[in-house]
């Protein structure tokens, strides 16, 4: 069971190692990167290649660790209760009919081996890690309102991502094995827009790439374009058949490149582009 890659992904060497490292020591894989570099993608990937469902739970600035075991829908039980002709009342008697099963519960219980993905932990309030060590560490969680204790069949693939808004724990990351995936190589690159755009004209390619990695490389930009950003552009470039010409200039300087939004998301940053486009000019 080793993860290769897959044709819509592409993956370096070190991010298989990591991949596969993490599946060895059963410990859940936390990615890190810059945003739109794949970390989201790469769990859904993974499970496809090793065909393994992916549940997926996205964490939001509200998320409890509670609502990933279980929770207790006490508001329906009560309402339940007051209309008592509900199976005549059977329904309310029995509180299992109220527990609501969380992503972890489920992945613990499936019949086979899942791959889950803890979505953006960083956005979780700070305690949200470390709700979750015991889970994540024992495979098992204990339900008061049952007495039950619930223990994984299989553990299950773990990826986390974070986008580094929070510092994580020490005890959490001690739990993980960890990956940065770097911002992809000209080469890596190449590899990632031919699996988006298979017939892209080479001439194209090579123009955008250029015009990309101009822009991104500009010293003191506020958000640089990556992945995701370059093949949007890419895929306007094509459907707006934008001529090579308007990517190239003659004399090897920086110009602003067409539909720049797709690639520059804030004004400060785009006026720092269009300075510099104009000190060029006039040092000519
Ligand atoms: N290695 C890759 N191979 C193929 N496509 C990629 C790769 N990396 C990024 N992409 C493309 O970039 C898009 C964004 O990827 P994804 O949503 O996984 O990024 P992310 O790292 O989770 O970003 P965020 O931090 O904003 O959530 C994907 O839909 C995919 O099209
Ligand atoms: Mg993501």
């Amino acid at each position: 069971m080793k993860f290769q890659g897959s044709q819509n992904y592409v993956a370096t060497q070190d991010l298989m190692l990591a991949v596969n490292a993490a599946a060895t020591l059963t410990r859940p894989l936390l990615v890190k990167g810059e945003p739109g570099t794949g970390k989201t993608m790469l769990a859904e990937e993974v499970a496809q290649a090793l065909d393994m469902p992916l549940l997926q739970w996205h964490i939001k600035s509200t998320t409890k660790a509670q609502q990933g075991l279980y929770e207790y829908d006490a508001v329906s039980r009560l309402r339940d209760s007051q209309l008592s002709d509900v199976d005549g009342g059977e329904r309310v008697k029995n509180i299992h009919n109220y527990i609501v099963k969380g992503v972890l519960w489920q992945a613990f219980t499936a019949d086979k081996p899942v791959c889950l993905l803890i979505d953006e932990i960083d956005k979780a309030d700070i305690e949200f890690p470390n709700d979750l060590l015991r889970e994540i560490d024992r495979m098992e969680f204990y339900v008061y309102e049952t007495r039950e204790l619930i223990k994984a069949k299989h553990r299950p693939l773990v990826f986390i991502t974070s986008n580094n808004e929070k510092e994580l724990p020490d005890a959490f990351l001690r739990r993980c094995f960890f990956h940065y995936i770097k911002f992809p190589e000209a080469e890596t690159m190449k590899q990632i827009i031919d699996v988006h755009f298979p017939g892209l004209k080479k001439e194209l390619l090579t123009a955008a790439m250029k015009t990309f990695y101009d822009v991104r490389n500009l010293p003191g930009l506020k958000k640089k374009p990556s992945t995701s950003e370059l093949l949007d552009w890419l895929k306007l470039l094509v459907a707006e058949d934008i001529p090579l010409e308007a990517l190239q200039s003659k004399d090897d300087k920086v110009a602003v490149p067409p539909l720049v939004g797709a690639l520059l998301k804030n004004e400060q940053d785009v006026t720092l582009f269009e300075k510099l486009v104009f000190m060029q000019s006039r040092n000519r």
